[in-house]
């Protein structure tokens, strides 16, 4: 599998503390590429150089790590080239909009779009030189928006339109850029994005109980529900994998049968009669005592 060409090739994962990130460095790297990791604690780098990877601290939205990544590869002592980048690093969020306070919103958008466009400009240089690739992990949520996940979505959305502008910017300088649509996939991002749902609904008050409390109570079992159904990290990885290395790639490549059919439907069905799939299918996890009556609100 391993060639004299990728060895000489350098490839960069964002967020392979876990789930997504860290299966995808393991990935390349048995692709025989050289993965440089980015991880935010130590511990987490020293597993990962134990399967031949070599971590680097990377916060995204650290300035000093970016910079120090970019001067990492500028000098990499064997001269190799950046031939991709992958923006895995990602923050789940869920709650409804009125609800999720503005700082989560910022906090969220911090991570999910401006850690990736600082380190994307950082790297940009390297890139164009090794004619390398940009694989922008999003979501079936960068598509497809629903109750509860506006702010999620709203970060997601906002990748793919940087990612539409980017391809057409670098195309001319060779550099591809690839986005990844995965549907469910079985990390621990589903119990991060919980833990904060639940100090949300703990803080919203009585009014705010009133129109959304069925739906935060509906929102733990829709998540846990669509992470059960999901693909493992090793499978996701490989697609993410074959993203980064095809030839020719194509512009976008789904991960699960759920975002394959509901990123399709997204393009020829009516706004409306996508809100009724929606919200037919968080209403199967309404708790039974307000269904359908306080559903139907949502629909
Ligand atoms: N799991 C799904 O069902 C699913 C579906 C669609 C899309 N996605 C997307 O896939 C990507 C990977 O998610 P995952 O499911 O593998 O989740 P995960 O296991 O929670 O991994 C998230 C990674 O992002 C890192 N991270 C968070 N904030 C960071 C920051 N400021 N700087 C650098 N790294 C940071 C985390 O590092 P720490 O360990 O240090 O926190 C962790 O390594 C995300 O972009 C996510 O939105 C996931």
């Amino acid at each position: 599998m391993t060639t004299s060409t990728e060895t000489q090739e350098i490839v960069i994962v964002t967020g392979a503390s876990t789930g997504m990130g860290a299966a995808t460095a393991r990935e390349m790297a048995r692709r025989g590429f050289h993965v440089l990791a980015g991880v935010r604690r130590d511990s987490d780098g020293e597993v990962l150089l134990a399967a031949g990877i070599e971590p680097v601290i990377l916060d995204i939205t650290n300035q000093d790590h970016i910079a120090a990544l970019a001067a990492r590869i500028d000098d990499d002592p064997q001269g190799r080239v950046l031939r991709a980048l992958v923006n895995n690093a990602g923050l789940p969020c869920a709650g409804p909009v009125e609800v999720v306070p503005l700082d989560e919103w910022r906090r969220l958008f911090e991570v999910n779009v401006f850690g990736h466009v600082a380190l994307t400009q950082a790297l940009l240089p390297a890139l164009v030189r090794g004619k390398g690739r940009i694989v922008n992990i999003s979501s079936l949520n960068g598509k497809v928006s629903m109750a509860g996940y506006g702010a999620y979505a709203g970060s997601k959305f906002a990748m793919e339109a940087v990612s539409d502008a980017l391809r057409n910017e670098l195309a001319p300088s060779g550099v591809q850029v690839v986005v990844v649509e995965p549907g469910g996939v079985q990390t621990q991002m589903a119990g991060t994005g919980l833990a904060s749902l639940s100090r949300l609904s703990a803080r919203m008050t009585p009014e705010q109980n009133a129109r959304y409390g069925a739906l935060t109570q509906a929102l733990p079992s829709h998540v846990a529900a669509f992470t059960k159904a999901g693909v493992t990290s090793e499978t996701a990885a490989r697609t993410i994998a074959k993203a980064a290395t095809v030839r020719k790639p194509r512009t976008r490549y789904t991960i699960g049968a759920m975002a394959t059919f509901l990123i399709r439907a997204s393009r020829f069905l009516p706004d409306r009669v996508l809100d009724r799939m929606t919200t037919s299918d968080l209403r199967k996890h309404y708790p039974d005592r307000v269904r359908p009556a306080t559903a139907a609100r949502h629909a």
